[in-house]
């Protein structure tokens, strides 16, 4: 299991008086010392910063001696850039104080005594602190250390608050796990059981469909991207269902623990970070938890595809003709497009509950970096849903941006032989993707479409995203949910 700081509280103790290896305060940029403490310590604190030219430059931090008056061992002050208030920009403030946790290198013990004039703010510091103090240490044979402890020092009226930022941030530091295990390890049915395990405790049911189901059944998508891998495919129906919620979110996740890309074998360069493949489904699934931790009053149904994409004897062949669960028929012309093939067996599943909102979650296109870079997220779909969920998103902190759905696109998916086939021209890439899985969703449905292909996973790292799995989009989803909650 990762290290994530094994406690995350909040407290009213006062900020000098907090017994902690490092008190956190924040400068703004050639401005004031912004701490809950006395004049004197703030004023002493600044000569301290002056004398070293600290100017408080936004991402920069220092750690000095702990002022008299101070019980805490030392005090770190965390640049947080030209801003008036910390609340002017939340997830600013998430950012830098997510670089400084996740710049430790020692299992200390850390007190935040920036102001917290209200619950945002709080919660800010809460989700940015445990974020940047994740490690994946599964692997290593010697660990990256991190903080052992985080205390937000806040009123005791923001309690809450804090928690909920720590189940939210638990939500977000679950999916990196999934992403960062290695293929060896992390494959369909080990997937299942890990989600299975996770359910238990909880309010949420797990169902286990393994390859034969899927073949006998008629998931033709899941069934021809998994004939290739000695470890067959599974979908995995997750549901939270709270006796009194009056909304229903379905979620879809692409569960690809490994894409080589099949017969239409990627280049080894582009293999790299295909272990990442199954970020949607990772997403899908630890909303779901954080959903249920948090007893918000929403169902919501999570379906991942999981399979893994690989080029043996058995696998599936540009030309064939796969069946997708309710009849459309696929021409395979690129087994590297298989995202959209799994995916399409389970939108179609999750249609069968009449859920109010449908959203789908992939490391879908290439296309995606290519339009819109490694940190900002491409949204499609029904065009409520779509603005639903990018509103969502700016107020979770994550970047989104809406993409359009242009008509003559669909032509491209035409086939001689099946109903569509799976993959056309190169231009527009992700939109292309979105209308293809859009020929899956009935009329009426509402429904959104995220390609997390880039904002995924990441190899440098930056403000509370340490390098590997980012999470990505689980605050947003979460966010959807309470948008839907009563
Ligand atoms: N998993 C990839 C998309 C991807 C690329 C995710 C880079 C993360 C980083 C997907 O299955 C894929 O291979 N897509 C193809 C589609 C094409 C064959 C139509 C692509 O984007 O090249
Ligand atoms: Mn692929
Ligand atoms: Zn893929």
């Amino acid at each position: 299991m990762p290290t994530v700081p094994v406690s995350v509280s909040a407290s009213n103790v006062s900020a000098s008086k907090v017994k902690a290896d490092i008190l956190v305060v924040a400068k703004t940029h050639n401005g004031a010392v912004l701490a809950e403490l006395d004049k004197t310590v703030v004023k002493e604190l600044t000569g301290a910063l002056d004398a070293i030219d600290f100017a408080g430059k936004a991402g920069s931090s220092v750690r000095v001696a702990a002022p008299k008056g101070v019980s805490a061992k030392s005090v770190a002050v965390i640049g947080v850039g030209e801003v008036e208030k910390l609340e002017d920009d939340l997830e600013k403030l998430r950012q830098h104080v997510g670089s400084f946790t996740r710049g430790l290198d020692a299992e200390v013990s850390v007190a935040f005594a920036l102001p917290t004039p209200t619950a945002e703010v709080a919660a800010a510091i809460t989700l940015g602190a445990v974020l940047g103090a994740y490690r994946y240490n599964d692997y290593v044979s010697e660990k990256k250390k991190t903080a052992s402890e985080i205390t937000v020092i806040t009123a005791k009226k923001f309690k809450d608050a804090v928690e909920e930022a720590r189940i939210i941030a638990s939500g977000v530091t679950g999916a990196r796990d999934l992403v960062n295990q290695p293929p060896l390890d992390l494959y369909p049915e080990t997937f299942a059981n890990r989600v299975s395990e996770l359910s238990k405790g909880r309010k949420v049911k797990a169902t286990v469909y393994d390859a034969k189901y899927l073949e006998e059944n008629g998931y033709g998508g899941l069934h021809g991207v998994g004939r290739g891998s000695a470890r067959g495919p599974r979908l995995v129906k997750l549901e939270y269902s709270p006796k009194k919620a009056e909304k229903h979110l379905a979620l879809v996740g692409k569960g690809i623990t490994f894409d080589s890309g099949g017969l239409s074998l990627k280049p080894a360069q582009s293999m790299e970070e295909m272990k990442s493949d199954m970020g949607g489904a990772a997403a899908a699934a630890h909303t779901l938890f954080a959903v249920a931790d948090l007893g918000l009053n929403v169902k919501v149904t999570a379906w991942l595809c999981l399979a893994e994409n690989m080029p043996d004897g058995n696998a599936q062949r540009p030309s064939d003709v796969v069946t997708i669960l309710g009849g459309k028929t696929v021409e395979i012309t690129n087994t590297d497009a298989e995202g959209r093939l799994v995916l399409a067996d389970g939108l179609v599943s999750a249609q069968k509950d009449n859920p109010d909102l449908v959203i789908d979650i992939a490391t879908l296109t290439g296309a995606q970096i290519v339009a819109l870079g490694k940190r900002t997220t491409g949204v499609m779909g029904t065009e409520a849903a779509r603005d639903n969920v990018c509103e969502a998103a700016h107020a979770a902190g994550e970047q989104m941006w809406p993409m359009p759905f242009p008509e003559e696109i669909r032509d491209q998916f035409r086939s001689a032989t099946a109903d569509l086939k799976n993959s056309g021209t190169r231009e527009g890439g992700m939109l292309a993707a979105g209308i293809f899985l859009k020929e899956f969703i009935e009329e009426g449905t509402e429904w959104a479409h995220i390609d997390i292909a880039g904002p995924s996973f990441t190899t440098s790292p930056w403000g509370y995203t340490p390098e590997g799995g980012t999470g990505v989009p689980v605050r947003t989803l979460i966010e959807v949910a309470r948008g839907l909650s009563k």
